[in-house]
């Protein structure tokens, strides 16, 4: 698998995604893009299939959990916009994940490639332990989560770039860690706590780095890209 910068189109309606997007135009790698819940409740199936015929790659962020016959029913919905990737909470258990599975694998055996979240980044060990009882490291709860993602026959997890290394011990340097909370060296950490510099995602091992507002606020977000792109990928 090779390394990919992910950028987060973390944007409220088409409009303002296709104008971010025509800046990108004339770069001859089309970037790969995350499209989250904010734009999909926003823009529907219809930017899908746009960003799609623009011929960039996407990843599919809804994070879906409920019950495993409704992932594996809704995950057959989501295989048919032929997006490159999405994904699935690990805590809703290794069925509700081969179940999803399932759902996205189409006729011919194709389908996107599936990622589990471990623990959200947002999530501290304290309230980890403390709200939802779970009577464990943050760590060992990751690793084991990843282990479950592994065991019902998914490709890898998300999770925040310094813990890229306890998942490939945890599943091996096949199972890709797909890590959000990427900032360069100088600039601001935003609502980011778990971050780390593309250059250090690379040697802890992430695949993909997602990277948001360091390149969607940036003054220059080709420019901002292409660093990415150049500390990352080299
Ligand atoms: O702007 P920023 O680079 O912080 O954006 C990171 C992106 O990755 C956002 O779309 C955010 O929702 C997503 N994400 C995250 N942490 C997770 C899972 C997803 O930051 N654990």
């Amino acid at each position: 698998m090779n390394r990919d910068v992910i950028i987060a189109c973390d944007f409220p309606n088409a409009e303002e995604t296709l104008a971010f997007l025509d800046k990108f135009k004339d770069e001859s790698r089309k970037p790969f893009l995350k499209i989250g819940m904010e734009l999909y409740y926003g823009a529907g199936n219809e930017i899908v299939k746009e960003i799609k015929r623009r011929g960039h790659k996407i990843f599919l962020d809804l994070k879906l959990h409920d019950i495993p016959n409704t992932v594996k029913k809704a995950m057959r919905i989501l295989s048919a916009l032929d997006v490159d990737m999405t994904n699935v909470h690990a805590s809703g258990t290794v069925e509700m994940m081969r179940a999803a599975l399932e759902g996205l694998t189409r006729p011919d055996g194709s389908r996107p490639m599936l990622i589990a979240v471990t623990q959200l980044t947002s999530t501290s060990e304290e309230a980890m332990q403390k709200q939802l009882l779970i009577n464990a490291s943050i760590n060992d709860s990751i690793a084991q989560y990843a282990r479950n993602a592994k065991e019902a026959g998914l490709d890898g997890v998300v999770c925040s770039p310094l813990e890229a290394g306890l998942v490939k011990e945890a599943c091996g340097k096949d199972f890709l860690a797909v890590t959000p909370g990427i900032r360069f060296a100088d600039a601001a950490a935003d609502d980011q706590k778990r971050i780390t510099t593309p250059a250090r995602a690379r040697e802890i091992g992430s695949d993909f780095i997602v990277v948001g507002r360091p390149i969607t606020a940036a003054a220059d977000p080709v420019a901002a890209y292409r660093r990415c792109l150049e500390d990352f990928c080299g």
